[in-house]
């Protein structure tokens, strides 16, 4: 049973999407479909960037045993990975408990149990420490600003807002347990309301390095941070 933490108010006050609209859209790769099902109001933005995230993970990093797509919403960035064999097995985790549904949902209705698992989990609280990752994809809330000043977002906005960028810091302090030497995070962030020296100090205090910065056409407001964990330490 799947408790919501969005009233259907909520839901309707993000961005103008109607409570209950279904979307269902099919990630065809040459050698599989994947079909993506899930509310219209738990997508942040993943299908817009989707695609620079498998051009980079294909010119950058190459083909991952085990990735994991944080804070998923419904999955559809890693399960892009996946469809287009970009990796053999994908983890998916959000604390939305519905946008954990959706992704569950999509795992059944395509028989992908045997390589996707979900986790409902605030950060990495609830990941098992077994679950090691090659690589690490994730579109996180992207403003560390409200627009009237509060400190907490209202639920439906935790898709957009991480205040004090506390959600940021959380996932780096604990992900370096759960990457495999030389593993990567790929984070898309956002011009509008974040630089790379908010997050650089952050990957640097838990050991990781950074590989690269970069920003990928046609996305001028989005830009990508591109870490490591080192062989040594
Ligand atoms: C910008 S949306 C991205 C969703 C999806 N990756 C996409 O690209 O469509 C940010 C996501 O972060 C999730 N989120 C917010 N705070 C979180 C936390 N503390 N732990 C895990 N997920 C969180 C939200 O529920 C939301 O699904």
């Amino acid at each position: 049973m799947t408790t919501a933490i969005f009233t259907d108010e909520e839901k309707n006050m993000y961005g103008n999407q109607v409570i209950g609209h279904k979307i269902s859209k099919k990630i065809m790769s040459p050698d599989r479909v994947i079909r993506v099902t899930y509310d219209e109001y738990i997508d942040g933005g993943g299908t817009a960037v989707a695609e620079d995230f498998m051009r980079i993970v294909k010119d950058k990093i190459g083909v991952v045993d085990n990735a994991y797509e944080f804070a998923a919403g419904p999955g559809y960035i890693g399960f892009a990975l996946l469809s287009f064999g970009l990796c053999k097995h994908l983890t998916l985790s959000d604390i939305n408990p519905e946008a954990v549904a959706a992704c569950r949902k999509t795992v059944e209705m395509n028989n992908l149990q045997d390589e996707v698992n979900v986790y409902e989990s605030d950060c990495l609280d609830d990941i098992p420490k077994s679950e090691q990752f090659d690589l690490v994809v994730g579109n996180p809330p992207h403003f560390c600003t409200m627009p009237n000043g509060t400190k907490i977002p209202p639920l439906w906005d935790i898709r957009t807002y991480d205040p004090g960028w506390n959600v940021h810091r959380k996932f780096y302090d604990d992900i370096t347990l759960h990457l495999k030497p030389g593993g990567h995070i790929l984070f898309c962030e956002n011009i509008l309301q974040s630089a790379p020296r908010d997050f650089i100090p952050m990957i640097r205090e838990v050991g990781l390095d950074l590989e690269e910065v970069f920003t990928v056409t046609p996305n001028p407001d989005f830009y990508y941070m591109w870490s490591r964990k080192l062989y040594y330490s």
